[in-house]
């Protein structure tokens, strides 16, 4: 493809990279992928009032967002298995995240370590976490986050049981991706990431290596989430992490105004609206149709990251004048790792950026930090 315009570009590019199964891993729901649709047609929806005679000549995206200075509203969610979209994926994903002046969240499931991660960039970024049986584990975890000096820590709610991705199953997704006779012609034509991916050295879960021992190393995702994951997390767990992290803590997962006001009063700093983008519950409402709710009931007292089918700037915009202070991108920023590296997510972030300032300017909004729902069509 020589002209690359959107991330709609990005993800037909990385499609023809990836194996079928890494692609499928990313663009895919949960059961019938009814919320995943959601996500993208609520936003689709809403409508944004074009204005015109303003002057744009001092247009900005910066924000800050925990108190940190953002260059513009959007950062890179948490996503498993980076490291088989690309070589090193993670990496190439801190590092675009870095340069572009946003946070790069990286993931408990991701191929590089905490530390691989740390040695390649210069400023914090985030670490996620999932509560997990082993309690020791998971302060070790929150531990090396803590020596890496990541500047906030997200803990992500709403996948204590994994929603079937049926997708998943029946590409026999497993980790480290192996080489059988059903995948074999589909890898022959992706040398690039043969080359990159299966021959490198990183091809497991980087953070849980120590914790893998007995399994033979090789497991489905579903496996290992069944055998570890505490299902009995509850609201009064958010106190030990707590204990653990006197640093910024989001909760990532709310999607209902009942949670979100149970999230307050455990006094954290930020809350992420979010369904993990139709990959969990699938028929829950999309997140961008729940976030006013939400806003009303947080009411300023924390600040509202919002993810859920985020492929464009005018969606950045639309969830802005919603109540969220900024947006985290999963799928869109796996399609661009996938298409080019830390080149393609750097053409990602690009990407959003400007469209985002095109559709502030014709909507006649000068700062990101003041968007608010007078841009839309009936508020
Ligand atoms: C392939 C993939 C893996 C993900 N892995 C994680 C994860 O390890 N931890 C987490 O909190 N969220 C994870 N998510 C959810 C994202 O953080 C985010 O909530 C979601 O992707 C947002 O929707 P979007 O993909 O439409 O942007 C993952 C999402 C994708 C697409």
């Amino acid at each position: 493809m020589k002209t690359i315009t959107s991330i709609a570009d990005l993800r037909t590019l990385a499609r023809r990279r990836v194996p079928r199964a890494i692609f499928d891993y990313a663009d895919r729901g949960s059961y019938d992928e009814v919320t995943l649709r959601r996500n993208r047609a609520d936003l689709e929806a809403l409508q944004f009032r074009q204005r015109v005679m303003i002057d744009l000549s001092q247009l900005s995206v910066a924000t800050t967002v925990l108190g940190e200075p953002w260059s513009m509203p959007v950062a890179i969610a948490p996503t498993g298995l980076t490291g088989l979209f690309h070589r090193d994926g993670e990496i190439h994903g801190a590092r675009a995240a870095e340069k572009a002046g946003v946070p790069f969240t990286l993931s408990t499931m991701s191929i590089c370590s905490i530390e691989d991660v740390r040695g390649a960039v210069t400023k914090p970024f985030w670490f996620q976490v999932y509560l997990m049986r082993d309690r020791g584990f998971n302060q070790e975890l929150i531990e090396r986050a803590r020596v890496a000096q990541c500047s906030a820590l997200v803990l992500t709610l709403d996948l204590t049981v994994q929603g079937v991705r049926r997708r998943d199953i029946k590409n026999g997704l497993s980790i480290p991706p192996r080489l059988t006779l059903k995948n074999a012609l589909d890898i022959a034509t992706k040398p690039r990431w043969a080359l990159g991916v299966l021959l490198g050295k990183r091809r497991t879960f980087g953070n849980l290596e120590s914790h893998m021992k007995g399994t033979g190393g090789l497991v489905t995702l579903s496996q290992w989430i069944a055998s570890q994951f505490d299902v009995s997390l509850t609201w009064k767990d958010i106190e030990w992490i707590r204990s653990l992290w006197p640093g910024k803590l989001i909760l990532k997962g709310i999607l209902d105004a009942e949670d979100a006001r149970e999230a307050m009063a455990t006094g954290i700093d930020a809350i992420v609206v979010s369904n993990h983008g139709g990959r969990q519950l699938d028929g829950a409402p999309s997140s961008i149709s729940v976030l006013p709710e939400i806003a009303e009931v947080v009411a300023g007292r924390c600040e509202i990251l919002f993810d859920g089918g985020v492929q464009c700037g005018q969606d950045v915009l639309r969830a802005l004048a919603r109540g969220a202070r900024a947006c985290l991108i999963g799928k869109s920023f796996l399609y661009a790792l996938a298409a080019g590296g830390e080149a393609g997510v750097s053409l990602g972030l690009d990407i959003l950026r400007r469209e985002l300032q095109v559709s502030m300017g014709l909507t006649g909004v000068t700062d990101v930090r003041r968007v608010d729902r007078g841009v839309l069509r009936g508020g």
